[in-house]
C-alpha cells in the first residue's frame, strides 16, 4: 500500500550551498541553500531559489547579484546557523567566524572558507510560490587550486530532509 506524503522529503539528499550577497563594502549576508542547481551550460546558469520573505531575497533584487560558494562538510555547524536564523537581525559573519572577502566580479563578497565560487549576475527572476528562483549567469568561476586539480578528495556538505527548518521557517 502507499500512502500520501510530503513530497519534499523525496527529494533528498541534497548538496548544501551558501549564498552571499550584498556589498563587501556594506550589507551583506549569508543564506544556506539547497535548491541550487545549474540550469543551462551555454550561457552558464544557475537556479537558486530563495524564500520570498527573506533577507536574502532583499539584497539580491538590489544588487542583482549574488555568489554560491561551496563548502565542505566541515562547515555543517556553519551552514546550519545561516539556514536558521536570519540576516536582517544577525550579522552571520560575525555570528558564525566565516571570513568575508571581496568577489572579483560582484560587489557580494565570497566566503574565504569555502572551496570554490560561482560568482553570478541575475539574468531572470521567478515568482514560484513561498520561493523566488533566481536564475544567475556564472560570471566567473574559481576553486582552491588542489581541488581544481584534483589532487584532493572533498566530502562536499549534503545532507537529509532540513526538517527543523521546514516546520519552523521554511516560510520565510
Ligand atoms: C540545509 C539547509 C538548506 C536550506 N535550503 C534553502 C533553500 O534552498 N532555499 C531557501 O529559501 N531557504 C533554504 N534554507 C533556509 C534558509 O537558509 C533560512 O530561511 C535563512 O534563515 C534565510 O536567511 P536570510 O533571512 O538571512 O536570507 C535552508 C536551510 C538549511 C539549514
Amino acid at each position: 500500500m502507499k500512502v500520501e506524503v510530503e513530497y519534499l522529503e523525496f527529494m533528498w539528499p541534497m548538496r548544501h550551498f551558501l549564498i552571499t550577497c550584498g556589498e563587501f563594502s556594506g550589507a551583506s549576508n549569508i543564506i544556506a541553500v539547497s535548491f541550487c542547481f545549474p540550469v543551462s551550460k551555454n550561457p552558464p546558469l544557475i537556479a537558486c531559489a530563495v524564500g520570498r520573505n527573506s533577507y536574502s531575497r532583499k539584497l539580491i533584487e538590489k544588487t542583482g547579484e549574488f555568489v554560491v560558494n561551496v563548502p565542505s562538510a566541515r562547515l555543517k555547524k556553519e551552514i546550519y546557523f545561516c539556514g536558521y536564523h536570519s540576516g536582517s537581525e544577525v550579522d552571520k559573519f560575525k555570528a558564525t567566524g566565516l571570513t568575508p572577502l571581496p568577489g572579483r566580479k560582484v560587489k557580494a563578497p565570497i566566503i574565504a572558507e569555502c572551496l570554490a565560487h560561482m560568482e553570478c549576475r541575475v539574468s531572470q527572476e521567478v515568482e514560484t510560490g513561498d520561493k523566488i528562483l533566481f536564475i544567475g549567469e556564472v560570471i566567473e568561476a574559481y576553486a582552491e587550486e588542489e581541488i581544481a586539480q584534483k589532487k584532493v578528495k572533498v566530502e562536499y556538505a549534503s545532507g537529509d530532509f532540513p526538517r527543523k527548518v521546514y516546520s519552523l521557517r521554511f516560510l520565510r
